[in-house]
C-alpha cells in the first residue's frame, strides 16, 4: 500500500544574523510534526534552509568586507551545526543560491510575464531596507515603515509588477471555502479584513537598486524582488522547473507552511496568488506561531537582546530545550520566555514527572526482581484504569498534533505520566514486596508500569528524541516496540525481559534564586558553624556508641490524616517492618496528607511516646526547614524495605 505523504515547511532564515531561540522553536515545531506524522507511517518530507539575497545581505557582507556569497557561506556553516545540535531531521536544506534554485526561480519569473501577470512599470514610494518592502503614503505610520517602525526613504525606479489584484476575488473565495488554509483564526481574519478587503494593489517583483540577487536573463539590470526569490524554495527543492529529483507529484500541495506570525502577508497572499498564476493547488494549511517574547519585547539581534539556543543546549540539554519551547509556546499566540521558567518545567515535569516514574519502576524491578519480571499475573484495582488511559493517550495526542497544538498534545502526555505515578502510590509495591503470596500481583503491577513507560517513550519520542532513545536503552526494546503499531495495544511490553536503570534522564537544576538562597544559608551555617566551634570542647563530639542508641529506621506512610483537633498538626500510619505506628507530626501547613500516602521517610523509632492533643505519637520524623518554602522530609534515595535502620 502506499503512504499518505506529509510535506511540511520551516521559513528559510536569513542568514544575516546569529539564529535565536525564536528560529529554533519555529524549526522544533516543524521537526516534531515531521517526526510525529513519520512515526504515523506518513511519507514525510520536511524542508527548511536560508534566504540569501537582497539588499539587507549585500550590505552586511559589505561591511564584513567580504563578498556576499563568501560572508553568508559562514554564517550557514553555524546554522547547519545548530540544527544538528538541535536534532532537526529534515529531508532539505535549501539555499537560495544553489544553482537549480536561481534557474527555477527565473524561469517561474519568466512564464508568469508570458502570461501577462507580470508587466513593466515604473515605482515609486517609500522603501524600507531591512523589510525590502515598498510602502505608499498612506500605508506608513507617522512617516515610518508600518512593519517594524524604522526609517523609510522615497525611491523611484523601473520595475516589474505583478497583477495581485487579478486573483484577489478567488483567493478570497478559496479562504472562506477553506477554513484551515489560514491558521490561527486570528491570523485569517487580519490578513482578510486588513489586506484582502480593502484591495489589493500590484506588487513589485523586481529592484534595481542592488544586485545581489536572481537577475532576469532579457533584462539584465532587474534583481527578482527577494519574496518572490525565497517563497519560490518550497516548489524549487521539489524540483519545479528544474533537474533535481522530480518530487513535486510526491508532496505538493504542501500540508503545513510553518512560519511566524510576521511573515504570514507573505505567505497567505502573495505566496497563493503566484501559486493559481503558476496553475498549482494551494498549500493545505499555513501556520502562522506566536513569538516568542522577553520582558522587553521581541527578541532581534538589532535590539541585542537575544537569547543563544547553543548556550541554553549545552547547559540544561536539546530535550530540555525542545521541550521548553514545544510546551510552554501557547498554541497560536506569543510566550514570554524565562529562564527560570525553563528550569521549573525541567525539575517538575522533566526531573520529577517522568524521570522519577521511571526511576522507581526500574529500580523496584531491579530490586524486587534483579531487573526481570517473571510471568506472573494477578490483574486487580486499578489495573484497567491505566490500561485504558494508556490505549487512548496515542489518538489524544496524535488529533492534537494534527492540530499542530504541541502544548496540548504534550500536556495529554503527562496527564498519564501522572496517573502511572499515581498507580504506584495506589498499588503500593513495596508494601506487595513483603509479601510472598502478592509476589504475582507485584509482577503484574512493575509490568503494567514499564509497559505504560513503553508508551510514553513512544509518544514522547518526536519531541525529544534522544531521551526516549535512553528510555528505550532502560527499558531494553527493540525499534519494532517503538513503533506507532506497537501502542495500539496494551501487553506488547516482552515477558521475563532485562531492564536496567541508569543515571536519572533529567538531573533536577537549581534556579539563579534558588542558588541565591542556598549560598546565603551556607554563609550562615558556616558562621554558626565556627562560632560553635571555637566554644565547643571535645564533651560536645559523641562517640559511635551514643549515636547507635538513636534508633533511626525507614518507615513508609500508609496513610495520613489532620489531626481532629489541631490544625498544625497531621497524623501518620507507617509500617515499620515489623509493627505498625503512629506518628503526630506538626507539619500539616507544608504537606496535603493526600501526597504522603505511600511515601518512604525516616523515623527515630526510638523516642519515648508522648501524646499531642490527645493523639499518640510513637516515633519522629525526619524533616528540615521551618517554612513552607524550605520545608522538606527526608526520604531514602531510593525505595527501601520498611524498618531498615538507618546507618
Ligand atoms: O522572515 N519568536 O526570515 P527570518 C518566534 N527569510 N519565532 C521567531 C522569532 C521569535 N522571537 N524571531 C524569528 C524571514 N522567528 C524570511 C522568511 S520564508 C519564504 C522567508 C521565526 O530569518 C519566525 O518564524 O527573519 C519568523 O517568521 C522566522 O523566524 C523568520 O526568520
Ligand atoms: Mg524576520
Amino acid at each position: 500500500m502506499e503512504k499518505k505523504s506529509f510535506y511540511i515547511t520551516t521559513p528559510i532564515y536569513y542568514p544575516s544574523a546569529k539564529l535565536h531561540i525564536g528560529h529554533t522553536y519555529s524549526t522544533v515545531l516543524a521537526d516534531t510534526i515531521a517526526r510525529f506524522k513519520k512515526l504515523c507511517g506518513y511519507d514525510v518530507y520536511f524542508l527548511t534552509g536560508t534566504d540569501e539575497h537582497g539588499q539587507k545581505l549585500q550590505e552586511a557582507a559589505e561591511a564584513a568586507g567580504k563578498a556576499p556569497k563568501e560572508y553568508i557561506d559562514g554564517i550557514v556553516e553555524g546554522i547547519y551545526q545548530l540544527w544538528e545540535l538541535m536534532n532537526i531531521d529534515y529531508s532539505r536544506f535549501v539555499r537560495t543560491t544553489d544553482q537549480f534554485h536561481t534557474e527555477s526561480v527565473k524561469k517561474i519569473f519568466d512564464k508568469l510575464y508570458e502570461k501577462g501577470d507580470i508587466y513593466k512599470d515604473y515605482y515609486e514610494g517609500w522603501y524600507c531596507t531591512p523589510c525590502e518592502a515598498y510602502w505608499t503614503q498612506t500605508q506608513l505610520k507617522d512617516g515610518k515603515c508600518p512593519d517594524c517602525g524604522r526609517e523609510v526613504y522615497k525611491a523611484k525606479e523601473e520595475a516589474y509588477f505583478f497583477k495581485m489584484s487579478k486573483y484577489a476575488d478567488r483567493l478570497i473565495a478559496h479562504i472562506n471555502e477553506n477554513p484551515d488554509f489560514i491558521r490561527p483564526e486570528a491570523a485569517k481574519n487580519e490578513m482578510m479584513n486588513n489586506f484582502l478587503l480593502p484591495g489589493l494593489e500590484d506588487l513589485c517583483v523586481t529592484r534595481t537598486s542592488f544586485d545581489w540577487g536572481i537577475k532576469l536573463d532579457f533584462d539584465e539590470k532587474h534583481v527578482i524582488y527577494v519574496w518572490l526569490d525565497a517563497l519560490s524554495n518550497y516548489i524549487t527543492a521539489l524540483g519545479y522547473l528544474n533537474e533535481e529529483e522530480q518530487l513535486m507529484e510526491r508532496y505538493w500541495p504542501a500540508d503545513v507552511h510553518l512560519i511566524g506570525k510576521d511573515i504570514l502577508r507573505f505567505h497567505t497572499i502573495y505566496w497563493p496568488i503566484i501559486l493559481m498564476a503558476l496553475d498549482l493547488p494551494l498549500p493545505k494549511t499555513i501556520y502562522g506561531h506566536g513569538w516568542i517574547l522577553l520582558k522587553g519585547g521581541k527578541m532581534s539581534k538589532s535590539k541585542g537582546n537575544v537569547v543563544d539556543p547553543v548556550v541554553l543546549a549545552d547547559k540544561y540539554g536539546v530535550d530540555v530545550l525542545r521541550y521548553y519551547v514545544l510546551r510552554e509556546m501557547p498554541y497560536g499566540s506569543d510566550g514570554l520566555y524565562s529562564e527560570d521558567n525553563l528550569i521549573a518545567r525541567n525539575n517538575a515535569d522533566l526531573a520529577n514527572d517522568l524521570g522519577n516514574l521511571l526511576s522507581r519502576t526500574t529500580a523496584m524491578v531491579e530490586k524486587y526482581f534483579d531487573g526481570i519480571i517473571p510471568s506472573l499475573h494477578d490483574e486487580g484495582a486499578f489495573d484497567e484504569e491505566l490500561r485504558e488511559a494508556a490505549m487512548a493517550l496515542p489518538r489524544k495526542v496524535e488529533s492534537y498534533i494534527d492540530k499542530l497544538d504541541l502544548p496540548n498534545a504534550l500536556a495529554e502526555i503527562w496527564r498519564f505520566i501522572a496517573r502511572a505515578n499515581k498507580y504506584i502510590d495506589e498499588t503500593v509495591p513495596w508494601v506487595l514486596a513483603k509479601e510472598e503470596a502478592q509476589t504475582a500481583r507485584l509482577a503484574t503491577v512493575l509490568y503494567n508500569l514499564l509497559e505504560s513507560l513503553r508508551f510514553i517513550a513512544v509518544l514522547i519520542s518526536p519531541a525529544m528524541p534522544e531521551a526516549a532513545a535512553k528510555m528505550r536503552e532502560q527499558l531494553n526494546i527493540t525499534e519494532r516496540l517503538m513503533s506507532w503499531e506497537s501502542v495500539q495495544k496494551f501487553g506488547l511490553y516482552p515477558e521475563e525481559n532485562k531492564v536496567s536503570s541508569a543515571e536519572p534522564l533529567f538531573p533536577r537544576v537549581l534556579s539563579e534564586e534558588e542558588k541565591a538562597k542556598l549560598a546565603k544559608k551556607k554563609q550562615k551555617q558556616d558562621k554558626k558553624f565556627e562560632l560553635t566551634e571555637t566554644k565547643a570542647d571535645k564533651s560536645a563530639e559523641i562517640t559511635i556508641e551514643d549515636f547507635a542508641k538513636v534508633d533511626m529506621r525507614v518507615a513508609t506512610i500508609l496513610k495520613a490524616e489532620k489531626h481532629p483537633n489541631a490544625d498544625k498538626l497531621l497524623v501518620l500510619q507507617v509500617d515499620l517492618g515489623t509493627e505498625k505506628r503512629q506518628i503526630v507530626s506538626g507539619i500539616a501547613d507544608f504537606r496535603d496528607p493526600a501526597e504522603l500516602a505511600g511515601k518512604q521517610i525516616v523515623v527515630v523509632a526510638n523516642l519515648k511516646p508522648a501524646k499531642f492533643r490527645g493523639m499518640k505519637s510513637e516515633a519522629m520524623i525526619m524533616a528540615v526547614g521551618d517554612d513552607k518554602e524550605s520545608f522538606a522530609i527526608l526520604m531514602p534515595e531510593k525505595p527501601a524495605e520498611a524498618g531498615t535502620r538507618v546507618k
